[in-house]
């Protein structure tokens, strides 16, 4: 039999903390891929995923030590949101991953969303790196690209470096009100009890050396048991997206496990489960970002961790967010369709039962729940009466008209980042449904509380 260290599944890695702190830009900075500038806002609405193979590691970390043993087959990582509206696509992801990237802005040390990441985290005992980013923005920074931080450190003037231990003293002073020992990663002495500083620059590349491979060496090291490879199924749907060439599609992370081409799948649909067969199983080439639109890989099988796309028939109703399951020649298929079920009924729970609200419509599960949480804020404060996950039909309109003989305002469809069809606009004229639109969340309540403030007049 295989000794369990030769077996070990690439480790999952998620990258979290508050908006703008820099999280994709450090991973195009890893990618050489420009994926933060095509962003709506220049805000990550949706959680990626990259798959980084050892060798881009290995080839990336030389200069910082050329014989580093890599016994992982690479690195997931998963991109998430940092901005306060999508903390379930943070739960979330930080639900998949083995140990975690925390990006923290050296100018700006612990926001609200670092420490509500950090409390994820430790919800879950994650182990965590903490990448201090934005160095360059020290006055006086001088940049030698994506070298190693000790040594380019050493490059730094007096003042570059009396501003570095500044900051950093204060942003360990900051941790330690959470409760938590954090020191540079190479004075850490006891990794294990005090999380390690990475300071890093997603713009020059200082730092990242450091970071990757101490993010694979402390993964490989302290989670043999966790990465062990094991067979069982373990996926998860993060998008449900129409590809030309392909019809509707999925994106999953396969945590665990191996999918083949023709496996039995079962996913929670709109309309219920979803029984179908794999079609075909794709990846972006290795260092490209799954949400990004791109040339794709095809895989007679794959095994975890990786970032996929499944093409399969029936798709269209399926809801992102969910557990994807495989049917095997032992499974009772009954059972399985009603564990695919499960994850729906926590979002259709919360919806206002008195029938008086909005009605609002998502790309994703994610992104829905993500809207549904935002509405419910007390600044915000507004009743949903319907949901829906996809582009805005007919049908839709109709649902949201319910609302004009009870409360008029309330018929309204509030649809974030979803397409509205002709016919669907065309009949919301007519009828004197409202219609919001918008790509960022919080965009959506504005537009909706100028609607209500108008209506008052
Ligand atoms: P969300 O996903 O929206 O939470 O943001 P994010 O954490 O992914 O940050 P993002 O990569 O979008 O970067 C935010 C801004 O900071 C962009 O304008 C980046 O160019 C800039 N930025 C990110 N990292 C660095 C850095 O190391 N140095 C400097 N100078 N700017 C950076
Ligand atoms: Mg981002
Ligand atoms: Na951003």
């Amino acid at each position: 039999t295989e000794k369990s260290e030769d077996n070990l599944r690439s480790p999952i890695c998620c990258i979290m903390g508050h908006v703008d702190t820099g999280k994709t830009k450090l991973l195009d900075c890893i990618r050489g891929t420009n994926v933060q500038e095509g962003e709506a806002g220049g805000i990550t609405q949706q959680i990626g995923a990259t798959y980084f193979p050892a060798e881009n590691i290995r080839e990336r970390t030389k200069e910082l030590k050329a014989d580093a043993k890599l016994k992982v087959p690479g690195l997931l990582v998963i991109d998430t949101p940092g901005h306060e509206s999508f903390t379930n696509l943070r739960s979330r992801g930080s639900s998949l991953c083995d140990i975690a990237i925390l990006v923290v802005d050296i100018m700006h040390g612990l926001e609200p969303q670092t420490i509500e990441s950090l409390n994820l985290l430790r919800m879950r005992n994650t182990e965590f790196i903490v990448a201090l980013n934005k160095v360059d923005r020290l006055y006086g920074w001088k940049t030698s690209r994506n070298a190693p931080i000790m040594k380019t450190m050493k490059q730094q003037s007096k003042d570059v470096q009396n501003e570095f231990s500044m900051r950093l003293t204060q942003i360990i002073t900051q941790f330690k009100e959470q409760g938590l020992n954090t020191e540079l990663y190479y004075k850490n002495r006891e990794m294990g009890e005090t999380y390690s500083i990475v300071p890093t620059s997603a713009i020059s590349g200082e730092g990242v050396p450091d970071l990757l491979l101490l993010l694979v060496q402390w993964s490989q090291k302290t989670m043999v048991e966790k990465l062990t490879y094991s067979n069982e199924v373990q996926c998860t749907v993060l998008e449900v997206k129409v590809v030309e060439g392909h019809g509707t599609t999925i994106d999953v992370v396969l945590v665990n496990g191996v999918l083949h081409e023709g496996d039995q799948i079962v996913v929670c649909g709109m309309q219920g489960p979803i029984v179908t067969s794999i079609r075909a199983l794709l990846t972006p080439h290795p260092m490209k970002e799954l949400r990004v639109k791109g040339t794709y890989l095809h895989h007679k099988q794959i095994k975890a961790a990786q970032g996929i796309k499944i093409t399969a028939q029936g798709l269209e109703h399926a809801i992102a967010g969910t557990g994807l399951y495989v049917v095997g020649p032992q499974d009772d298929l009954d059972d399985i369709m009603e564990a695919a079920m499960e994850d729906m009924k926590s979002v259709m729970n919360r919806i206002d039962k008195s029938g008086e609200g909005v009605c609002v419509q998502a790309s994703t599960l994610g992104s829905l729940e993500a809207l549904l949480e935002f509405l419910k804020t007390p600044e915000v404060n507004i009743p949903v009466s319907g949901i829906s996950i996809g582009p805005v039909h007919k049908k839709d309109v109709m649902k949201a008209s319910v609302m004009l003989e009870k409360k008029k305002e309330f018929a309204t469809i509030l649809a974030f980042d979803v397409k509205v069809t002709p016919e669907a606009r065309e009949l919301a004229d007519e009828l004197g449904v409202k219609i919001f639109i918008a790509d960022i969340i919080y965009h959506l309540f504005d537009q909706f509380k100028a609607y209500i403030d108008n209506l008052k007049e």
